[in-house]
């Protein structure tokens, strides 16, 4: 495709650096669909002859049939996927074929492929994110009112709700969404017709290939258009933040089905056993879905290391954004399937999670509000009480709740029956009714804002 001023051709080493086909390959239904709009245009435009852009479509059409039904060859010697298809064009449609590439390079070429790749990826990927918010809000609805720990430093904290936790992840793939929105918006521009990097002496229409490959509009700068790979950058960085979320979910559910906690048993669809050890029931799923953030990580560092030293405009190292790419994505969308797998057949020990949320006095708060509600004590002074009666019970290894009146009379004289009142878990998450606090009726509410969110897509 290039070889007019080579004497011979390249070294067997040089191929196989060079060539990108091996994965490139993944691109073909954009390649075509770039193909298509862009004979469309040369043809509108009086570039090329009706006839000439006519035999091209037809041809684009049959080498993506061919491609489709999985008969087409690729060839490493022809590089990458755009040469392969111009070469298949060619052998079936003859000289027409070398006037595809008028008033285009490859450059701006494989920009708008890897653009609408991935538009098309984040599509999907939104998809999945809202799938899995449905999973988690459907049982967020069901276990509204479920009593768990609530941490902080991974120490018992205050009780809260299994629903008001699941929530929370909920709100994360929303930004999650958010973002993957944003970078669909920005990404919408469309580089085609940016040719190498300097535009071209044709009267090319580029508003014309833009609509017709769905973007908002042709990118302002022909220098820009061909050397800019933020797109990719701020999808994968989208994709580590998700990665990460999901991460944490996964390290939750690890913790959470061990026997120690017990607070939920994973499906046997979502668990593996041990080849030696009978008993157990390992949360592979949820371990490989934290492990593989790190990959994800691991492709959005790459990807700016390898930009960061790049001249404009286009540079050969750019080839390297693709495997990062597909494989960071593909790995998030198999994590995001693979957690609302397991948060939809999840099932929590609610009698356990409950015993667990009175643990470490976990009502101690509720106490000192308690002091500072009805007997008006400062705050501060309402902590050192509660700090002087968890002592006290700690001391005796019992929960606050089984303290004598007396005994906390001992220590604040104004205490009364009524305190007891509020030292339950029950009665904690109830009380806990300030904008996106964790009482029963806030989470029930929550929940159902986002199915009905959900449901209208
Ligand atoms: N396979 C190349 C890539 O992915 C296509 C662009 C090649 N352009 C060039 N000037 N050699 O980056």
């Amino acid at each position: 495709m290039w070889g007019g001023r080579f004497a011979t051709g390249p070294d067997a080493i040089m191929e196989e650096i060079n060539a990108s086909i091996d994965f490139d390959q993944r691109l073909w239904r954009q390649d075509i669909r770039g193909s298509l709009a862009h004979a469309a245009m040369l043809g509108e435009t009086g570039i090329l002859t009706k006839k000439d852009v006519a035999e091209i479509s037809a041809g684009l059409k049959q080498v993506e049939s061919e491609i489709e039904a999985g008969s087409f060859t690729f060839s490493r010697a022809l590089e990458d996927v755009h040469m392969n298809v111009e070469s298949s064009l060619k052998d079936r449609i003859g000289a027409a074929a070398g006037r595809l590439h008028t008033g285009r390079s490859r450059n701006d070429q494989v920009a708008t492929d890897m653009k609408l790749w991935v538009r098309d990826t984040l599509d999907a990927l939104d998809e999945q994110m809202a799938d899995l918010q449905l999973a988690l809000a459907e049982k967020a609805e069901t276990h509204a009112g479920s009593v768990m720990p609530g941490f902080t430093h991974l120490q018992s904290a205050q009780p809260v709700t299994f629903g008001h936790h699941l929530l929370a992840y909920v709100e994360m793939l929303g930004r999650d969404r958010g973002r993957i929105a944003d970078a669909r918006a920005r990404l919408n521009e469309s580089p085609l017709g940016a040719a190498a990097l300097a535009g071209t002496s044709f009267p090319i229409d580029r508003e014309m290939t833009a609509k017709a490959l769905g973007f908002d509009r042709p990118t302002a700068n022909s220098l820009d258009s061909v050397s800019d790979r933020d797109f990719v950058l701020e999808t994968l960085a989208a994709a580590s933040i998700c990665a990460m979320h999901l991460s944490r979910l996964a390290e939750e559910i690890v913790l959470w089905a061990t026997p120690q906690f017990g607070f939920v048993r994973l499906s046997d669809a979502f668990s593996t056993g041990s080849s030696i050890m009978p008993q157990k029931r390992n949360p592979d799923a949820a371990e490989l879905v934290r492990g593989k953030a790190g990959r994800v990580f691991g492709h959005l560092q790459g990807m700016l290391t390898m930009m960061k030293g790049l001249p404009l405009t286009y540079s050969k190292d750019m080839q390297e954004d693709k495997e990062g790419t597909f494989d960071a994505l593909q790995t998030l969308s198999l994590c995001l399937a693979a957690m609302a797998g397991m948060v939809r057949d999840m099932q929590p020990d609610l009698k356990v999670m409950k015993k667990a949320a009175g643990m470490g006095y976990a009502t101690a708060t509720d106490l000192a509000d308690w002091l500072v509600r009805v007997l008006k004590m400062p705050f501060r002074d309402a902590h050192h009480v509660t700090g002087r009666l968890v002592g006290i019970a700690s001391e005796r290894k019992i929960g606050l709740e089984k303290l004598s009146l007396a005994e906390m009379q001992a220590v604040e004289p104004q205490i009364t029956e009524a305190v007891f009142g509020v030292l339950g878990v029950e009665q904690s998450v109830k009380s806990r009714l300030s904008y996106g606090g964790t009482a029963p009726a806030n989470v029930r509410r929550q929940a159902k804002r986002w199915l009905k969110k959900l449901a209208k897509g």
